[in-house]
């Protein structure tokens, strides 16, 4: 980043800070307090899916969890970390897995078109996109935008098996704590959120 985009990034900051002080002034001392967000959101890290503006969740109301195609993997210490945090601690009511069309990571597993670490990372979305028919086995090759887009969907509704089958998830929901699951998609195209089932 060159000298020139942190100083927006830090006016912009500014500006906001004070914006925020103005409409409301007690509005920092309430937040450095505590959190009680009410989501936990999964989603991937797509620079053009910030969950907060798109779903006008103020700070405070969403914890977040982001990564490379929004995956839910059980040996992910990250990922598990901040499940176990958002059940436990923060007793969150409510855990959205949010995938999008258009999505690099899904589009580069199927392809079979990157290397090193996020090749690893990826492999497992393109096994499971075969295992349920989304996409042919065989050798990787230009994807069509009805295959990459119906593997946007089919790779996020697994990710919400997954969380279904989470042990974090299971003992809040056998102790009768009220937790929701949710899997969304968000289209880039028009800036809408879609529930999936
Ligand atoms: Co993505």
């Amino acid at each position: 980043m060159s000298a020139s985009a942190i100083q927006e990034l830090l006016a912009n900051n500014r500006a906001w800070a004070e914006s925020q002080t103005r409409r409301d002034a007690e509005f920092f001392t309430r937040l450095a307090g505590g959190q009680r967000p009410r989501f936990l959101w999964i989603g991937c890290s797509d620079s053009r899916v910030p969950v907060n503006l798109i779903t006008g969740l103020p700070p405070g109301d969403v914890f977040v969890h982001r990564n490379i195609a929004n995956r839910v993997v059980s040996e992910d210490s990250n990922l598990q970390a901040v499940l176990q945090y958002a059940i436990e601690v923060l007793r969150v009511a409510h855990i959205v897995v949010c995938g999008h069309y258009g999505c690099g990571g899904v589009k580069a597993a199927l392809e079979g078109s990157t290397s090193g670490v996020i090749r690893g990372w990826l492999e497992p979305v393109r096994t499971a996109c075969i295992c349920s028919g989304v996409c042919a086995s065989g050798p990787a090759g230009p994807l069509s935008a009805a295959v990459w887009k119906r593997a946007c969907e089919a790779h996020t509704l697994e990710q919400l098996v997954r969380l279904r089958a989470n042990p974090f998830v299971q003992d809040a929901q056998a102790h009768g704590q009220g937790l929701s699951l949710h899997a969304l998609i968000y289209d880039l195209a028009d800036g809408r959120l879609r529930v999936l089932d």
